[in-house]
């Protein structure tokens, strides 16, 4: 995985329990004390470990850290690669763009990053059908990324999902829907 989402969850950890929080993680988690990079992939395994051992610590479940960290994440994500998205979109449209725009970009960027396919239908104006798969079955993550698109842009949504690898579907299919907030601008 992406160094970058390594420095993001250090920076997550220690937003939400202090300056130690990190340290400790990575205790819990049995990794060893050392810097990441921006630039450079790491094992799948430390950041399962990471987030296993933040869910032993707050008693709470992996998916529910997955979620809250990927809410974190947006902006961030936002920022990365801003400049390839346009300056009207809103949650909808990043998320509909991402996979041609964005992901694909990852993937050249940076060989051996996996970022996961999302297939997405723009149903209407409000509507999004998105049906990530990925190997790593982070859909809990991409729930939280949505989730935090929705609050960098001041939009309300809903979000359901219809099938799900962690329920042993081939995939997971979910429907993002706008309830509120102002329209996007054509480009
Ligand atoms: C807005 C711009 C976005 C950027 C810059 C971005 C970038 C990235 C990067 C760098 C990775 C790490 C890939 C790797 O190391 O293998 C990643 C993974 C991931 N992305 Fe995105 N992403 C964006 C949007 C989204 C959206 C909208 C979703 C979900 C709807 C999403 C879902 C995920 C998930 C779940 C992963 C974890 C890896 C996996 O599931 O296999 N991303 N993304």
């Amino acid at each position: 995985m992406h160094g970058i989402i390594f420095l993001e969850l250090q920076k997550f950890a220690r937003q939400q329990a202090g300056a130690q929080a990190w340290e400790t993680l990575l205790s819990e988690a049995k990794l060893p004390v050392k810097s990441y990079s921006a630039v450079r992939s790491y094992d799948d395994q430390e950041i399962l470990s990471l987030v296993g051992a933040a869910s032993r610590i707050l008693n709470l479940p992996a998916t529910a850290i997955l979620e809250a960290f990927g809410e974190f994440i947006a902006p961030a994500l936002i920022r990365l690669y801003g400049r390839l998205l346009q300056p009207g979109w809103k949650t909808l449209d990043v998320i509909e763009n991402t996979e041609k725009l964005i992901h694909t970009a990852v993937r050249v960027g940076n060989p051996g990053a996996k970022p996961p396919v999302l297939d997405c239908i723009r149903t209407t104006e409000d509507e999004l059908q998105i049906m990530y798969s990925s190997e790593r079955q982070l859909c809990c993550l991409a729930k939280g990324i949505v989730k935090g698109l929705a609050r960098h842009f001041g939009e309300t949504i809903t979000l359901t999902d219809d099938s799900c690898m962690l329920r042993g579907d081939p995939f997971c299919a979910m429907q993002v829907t706008r309830t509120a907030g102002e329209a996007s601008t054509p480009p």
